[in-house]
């Protein structure tokens, strides 16, 4: 592993701006709090944050709208703000990911306001236009992934535009060479200002099939399920051409050096793959794998799901994990608040780069919004079939001062009702904490090269135990886990038998008999 590939043995934490320090009293966190923050995660032990969008946005999808993509909206701070963070972060040995959301603007961005000024305005092209079927309705039967039709109406110019999202989030035209060239400047400007990365919005939605044809329908869909589930997205994301984007885009971070390029796809494990590209025209580093998000929480499942990833890799791809992110339903959620622990030790001993949701290292858990505080825009659309994000959004617990010590005033979402207890600072001093967990989890990352950059070796196991081996050079590490609310026999293999227990998801001592919900690491 060379510098350059720094990523490879790093743990990336991701921090959703809004919710993880308010320091000027405005229940919304910000760039300065952040920076006051690295500290604690420097001691938690990660190498790198990836912060959910900054920029300029009238906050309609809450920043995934950019207004200006290169500036920091002022709810967030200044571009001083964010220089003196990366600094900070750096002097810490920290890397910084910022959130690109290349695929659509906000409608309130100058580009879309010129777009839709008029049909000859120059960047008319700049966005997705189309006249109206002839019965006067949307173009397609595409659907937006927030509900509805994706196409909106425009009186003015009598046209519609589409929208994969909400309508104040407008698509770009991959196709236009001009929109192309202008979000490479925006690549160019952060990585000059010192950036380590991006993780990329919606890669897989850049490019749509050039004729639009209709999506076929989905037959299974049922309703109550989300709207958008209606159609297979088949004409309308994952099309060949996207492949060239992200080659550009590589080819861009590869010439500002050691930078890492992080695409958030949701497609199977066949077509994810594709995202890594070939050797000639690499794609991104990191086609972000979902597999522990999307899985049925059972050993076998996961064994399968793990072989499975492990198998459809290219040659020379590396790897990576998720458990969490500010989309999809907390883990502690999702498997319970002991079970958690099994899963936090999965995450970080995977072969691979892992993601860190914020919020997970104390155990958080979703958080009841009531309806008069919903502010998600998901939620608002379809409500009350389980796609709300507010919930997995809620400000991080620091300690039990006001406000959990998240800031001086009301937070913009409801903390989680036993914030008292959970948080960082009680459980900084409780040995059998989240937290403690996490720390050391990650310290045994940075000892052991086995699991920070070795192979990976399934280990035989049945019933509701996962087990495997991560081995690089002499550094040999064992990983047995118990899914399962029952106690499970395990015989360790002969090469193993010296190991001895250097984490345990519980704190039993074991690794013969693990008790529910028990998990270690040998080595
Ligand atoms: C994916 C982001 O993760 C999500 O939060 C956002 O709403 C959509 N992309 C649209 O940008």
């Amino acid at each position: 592993m060379t510098q350059a590939e720094w990523w490879k043995s790093a743990v990336i934490y991701q921090i959703y701006p809004r919710s993880f320090q308010d320091s000027n009293g405005d229940g919304i966190g910000d760039l300065k709090g952040i920076e006051r923050r690295l500290d604690d995660l420097k001691s938690l032990g990660v190498d790198a944050i990836w912060i959910s969008p900054i920029f300029p946005s009238p906050m309609a999808d809450f920043g995934y709208d950019v207004a200006n993509y290169c500036n920091v909206d002022p709810r967030f701070g200044t571009l001083d703000d964010f220089d003196s963070l990366l600094r900070s972060a750096h002097d810490r040995g920290l890397k910084l990911l910022l959130d690109l959301v290349p695929n659509h603007s906000s409608s309130e961005h100058p580009w879309f306001t010129e777009s839709r000024s008029s049909r000859d305005n120059p960047k008319r092209d700049w966005y997705i236009w189309r006249d109206p079927a002839p019965d006067g309705g949307p173009p397609n039967n595409w659907i937006s992934d927030f509900g509805g039709s994706a196409w909106e109406w425009d009186e003015a110019t009598g046209q519609y535009y589409y929208h994969a999202f909400l309508k104040e989030q407008p698509d770009l035209n991959w196709r236009n060479p001009e929109v192309r060239a202008a979000m490479m400047d925006v690549l160019h400007f952060w990585f000059a200002r010192g950036v380590d990365g991006f993780r990329i919005d919606v890669l897989w939605h850049m490019v749509k099939h050039a004729d639009f044809p209709d999506n076929p329908a989905n037959p299974a869909w049922r309703p109550g399920q989300p709207d958008y589930t209606r159609v297979h997205q088949h004409h309308s994301t994952d099309q060949p051409e996207v492949h060239e984007i992200a080659a550009e885009m590589r080819a861009i971070a590869d010439a500002h050096g050691a930078r890492v390029l992080i695409g958030e796809i949701y497609l199977p494990v066949r077509q994810l793959v594709h995202y890594y590209g070939s050797e000639d025209a690499p794609g991104v580093h990191l086609p972000f794998n979902f597999q522990l998000i999307g899985a049925e929480w059972n050993a076998r499942q996961l064994a399968e799901r793990i072989a499975a990833y492990e198998a459809a890799l290219p040659p020379g791809g590396w790897p990576n994990w998720v458990l969490g992110n500010h989309d999809r339903p907390r883990i502690a959620t999702r498997v319970g608040p002991e079970q958690a622990r099994v899963a936090m030790l999965l995450l970080l001993t995977l072969r691979g780069t892992p993601t860190l949701y914020y919020g997970d290292e104390i155990g958080m858990a979703d958080v009841h919004i009531p309806p008069h505080r919903v502010q998600d825009p998901r939620e608002l659309n379809e409500p009350g079939i389980g796609m709300g994000r507010d919930p997995v959004r809620t400000p991080m617990a620091w300690d039990a001062s006001a406000h959990a010590g998240f800031g001086p005033a009301d937070p913009w979402l409801p903390l989680h009702p036993d914030w008292a207890a959970r948080n960082v600072a009680a459980q900084r001093e409780d040995s059998r904490s989240m937290w403690r967990l996490t720390q050391k989890l990650l310290a045994l990352r940075h000892a052991h090269p086995a699991l920070a950059i070795g192979d990976y070796r399934a280990v035989d196991a049945t019933g509701d135990l996962l087990a495997y081996e991560r081995r690089h050079g002499d550094d040999r590490v064992l990983v047995v886990l118990n899914l399962g609310a029952t106690p499970q026999g395990f015989s360790i293999p002969e090469w193993a038998e010296a190991l001895s227990v250097i984490a345990s998801a519980q704190g039993g001592s074991d690794p013969a008999i693990l008790g529910p919900d028990e998990g270690y690491v040998l080595g």
